[in-house]
């Protein structure tokens, strides 16, 4: 059906005080006149399930260390991240996912740490499953924060070796399965992990954890304050481009998503969030798989850096930009606003 606008422009004789006649069939305003009718009229809505809640830890005496690139998100210990996951589920938040700052003395070119079955993701993953075991837990399989140079694989010269970091990231994957991850996000953008995590999963026993796999994962300047959070920042050695994909494409993103999916991935992943809206929606509308995207560190650096200035209504802009990516065709968002979102739709109901 087509809908016609007779006569749209007042004619140009018309004086000022004169309205001007239109005859308009479908007035696209009458359904926006009141609350009760937009929200009977509305597309998409945001929803706690919808939400996915990055934390950084730390070991340390303090409960909480500030992230100065990220305000409002600070570093947890272990038992303040058991707390902040408790409050976490009692919100109605389904999952978190944990990253570690972790000391550097113990980071080398290997990222041997990774795979040690006692350092500080495993033992918070222990912790967190024994005291809140309904809440997800969501573990990046990556080298950055275990690396001396902080790449997500290991190096020869100035070069990221693929193979010899998937054998790593594997061996990773398996360390935080055994400590009772149930998904495990390989972040790292080596080809073939995803494949080379779920068989060794399913070789020791764990073909129920989930892999989320960061299938489209972009170079992109976001990252920033992420890479302070969790102490790369000061050593990153070049970029990630030889990796990470170049943010001009997107063809290549729906090659990367369907390689993921054959090699199992169970749920997909784009990354960064708003500036990628266009491959969210893409990815949906091509696979119709369980897709995801995150709302970067950058991302909550500028709407936060904004609202502390007065020059946005911080929470209106949080849940207008988390609402764009339901609209886009994301299923759900890694958001470090997770639980002032939670709070906001609790106060809402
Ligand atoms: C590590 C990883 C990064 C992020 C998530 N996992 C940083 C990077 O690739 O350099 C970024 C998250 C954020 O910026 O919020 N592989």
């Amino acid at each position: 059906m087509e809908y016609r606008v007779v006569r749209p422009f007042p004619a140009a004789q018309s004086r000022q005080d004169e309205a001007p006649s239109l005859n308009l069939t479908r007035r696209m305003r009458r359904n926006r006149k009141a609350e009760w009718s937009r929200r009977l009229v509305r597309e998409t809505r945001l929803s706690t399930d919808d939400l996915i809640w990055p934390i950084f830890l730390t070991d340390s005496a303090e409960a909480r260390t500030p992230v100065a690139w990220m305000p409002g998100v600070d570093r947890l210990n272990i038992d303040e991240a058991v707390r902040q996951a408790a409050e976490a589920a009692a919100l109605g938040i389904p999952a978190i996912a944990p990253f570690p700052f972790v000391d550097k003395g113990l980071r080398d070119p290997t990222g041997s740490e990774a795979v040690n079955a006692g350092n500080l993701m495993c033992r918070a993953v222990r912790a967190i499953k024994r005291e809140i075991p309904e809440i997800g837990i969501i573990c990046d399989a990556a080298l950055d924060p275990y690396t001396s140079h902080g790449h997500d694989g290991v190096m020869d010269g100035e070069r990221i070796l693929n193979d010899a970091s998937v054998a790593i990231l594997v061996r990773q994957a398996l360390a935080l399965a055994e400590a009772g991850a149930d998904v495990i996000a390989p972040s790292d953008m080596m080809d073939g992990r995803v494949g080379a995590i779920r068989a060794a999963l399913d070789g020791e026993g764990h073909e129920e954890v989930q892999i989320m796999a960061y299938a489209a994962k972009y170079a992109s300047a976001f990252y920033g304050p992420f890479r302070d959070a969790i102490g790369t920042n000061a050593t990153l050695i070049g970029d990630k481009r030889t990796y990470q994909m170049d943010p001009a494409n997107s063809d290549e993103a729906i090659a990367e998503v369907a390689l993921d999916l054959e090699e199992g991935a169970d749920m997909v992943m784009i990354k960064p969030g708003l500036p990628y809206l266009d491959v969210v929606a893409r990815v949906k509308d091509h696979f119709r798989v369980p897709t995801f995207a995150y709302q970067v560190s950058g991302e909550y650096a500028m709407l936060t850096a904004a609202a502390q200035n007065g020059w946005l209504d911080g929470e209106k802009a949080m849940l207008e930009s988390l609402t764009a990516f339901k609209r886009a065709g994301a299923d759900g968002v890694l958001t470090y606003f997770a639980p002032r979102a939670a709070k906001m739709l609790k106060a809402a109901c």
